[in-house]
């Protein structure tokens, strides 16, 4: 039996726990009922009575050494925990993961919707490569258009049907073709120009266009809801102008100016000195686009209108360079931390 004790200390002494949770097995296979040294007292009951004495001595001596060791692991365990607790430095600052904030593109279009959303619009969406009917022949475009001409249009070379939407008007297409009058929805979206990149034009821009056709739409109706938008984006004091013009999708057509909201109409640089600013085209939906589209041009009329998101920003805010909405450098981007 003397064997079994001294074998059992030196297991004992050898004993090293991996993980913390070893040292609860320990106990358990030591102490624990069906244990090491329950077995070595059940043993101790057979043997011869003048043996009991000192194997008594050692098998007590053998517990308080279990008992010990169980500590001593326990407490180096917890030790090493803290240990590692004080590695960590309180007092270093915590990280900092900076939060983005919204494009200017994306601050100003947001504005646009907004702002004709408190007028009933809703937004409607389009895919941005199309087809020739939707950006060019529903739209009244005569065949011969410049606009359809290679120099403007990116196409797809294996089918020519298939092109990058030069303008949003797309969407007023598709969202008549969908939907019965009255319509009144407001479409942003990127649309794609092959045009040499420079400090006012790129490949990539967007555009926000808006649609309103019911019974009895007037051009009055047009030009209240564009001094509207001219008033809440560019403040109260604007006023806007119309100019004859020509898109093949309005008769009549119109340019809209807003009053340079830098120098107040009085002539700067921004405004080349005439106090106007050219932001949108416009006009009153071309019967035959209604009647492209199946919508009864005798019962119907409405108007439209077109602007680009990067021109309305850069004159918003007076930038100066188009180029600088597609950098992405942040030193530009922040300045639009607080904006709206
Ligand atoms: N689609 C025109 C362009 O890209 C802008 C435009 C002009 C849209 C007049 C309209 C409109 O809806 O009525 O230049």
């Amino acid at each position: 039996m003397i064997d079994k004790i001294n074998d059992l200390l030196r297991r004992v002494e050898a004993f090293k726990p991996k993980v913390d949770n070893e040292i609860e097995e320990f106990r358990i296979r030591m102490l624990g009922r069906k244990g090491e040294m329950n077995d070595l007292f059940e043993e101790f009951k057979k043997v011869a009575p003048e043996m009991k004495k000192e194997l008594g001595q050692k098998i007590n001596a053998l517990k308080n050494r279990i008992n010990e060791k169980i500590a001593e692991m326990k407490a180096a365990a917890e030790n090493a925990e803290t240990t590692a607790q004080s590695q960590i430095d309180m007092t270093r600052p915590g990280s900092n993961d900076p939060i983005g904030s919204r494009h200017p593109i994306s601050l100003v279009k947001n504005q646009i919707v907004e702002i004709f959303s408190r007028l009933g619009y809703t937004v409607a969406e389009g895919p941005e490569i199309e087809d020739d009917w939707h950006v060019f022949s529903a739209l009244n475009f005569p065949p011969e258009h410049p606009a359809r001409d290679m120099q403007d249009t990116f196409f797809i070379s294996k089918n020519p049907d298939i092109l990058l939407r030069t303008h949003t008007s797309s969407i007023q297409v598709r969202t008549m073709e969908r939907q019965k009058p009255p319509i009144r929805v407001i479409c942003p979206g990127r649309v794609f120009r092959n045009e040499a990149i420079s400090y006012r034009a790129h490949c990539i821009f967007h555009q926000v266009e808006g649609l309103y056709i019911d019974e009895n739409v007037s051009f009055a109706d047009l030009k209240q809801s564009i001094l509207y938008f001219a008033k809440e984006m560019f403040g109260e004091k604007a006023r806007i102008r119309m100019r004859p013009s020509y898109f093949p999708f309005t008769e009549p057509s119109a340019e809209v100016d807003v009053s340079c909201n830098l120098c107040g109409g009085k002539g700067c640089n921004v405004c080349k000195h005439t106090g106007w600013l050219e932001i949108m085209g416009c006009g009153m939906v071309d019967p035959n686009v209604l009647e492209a589209s199946g919508i009864d041009s005798k019962k119907y009329s409405g108007f439209a209108f077109g602007m680009g998101v990067e021109r309305i920003s850069m004159l918003k805010y007076g930038v100066k360079d188009l180029r600088l909405y597609f950098e992405n450098d942040v030193r530009f981007l922040n300045q639009f931390d607080s904006v709206y």
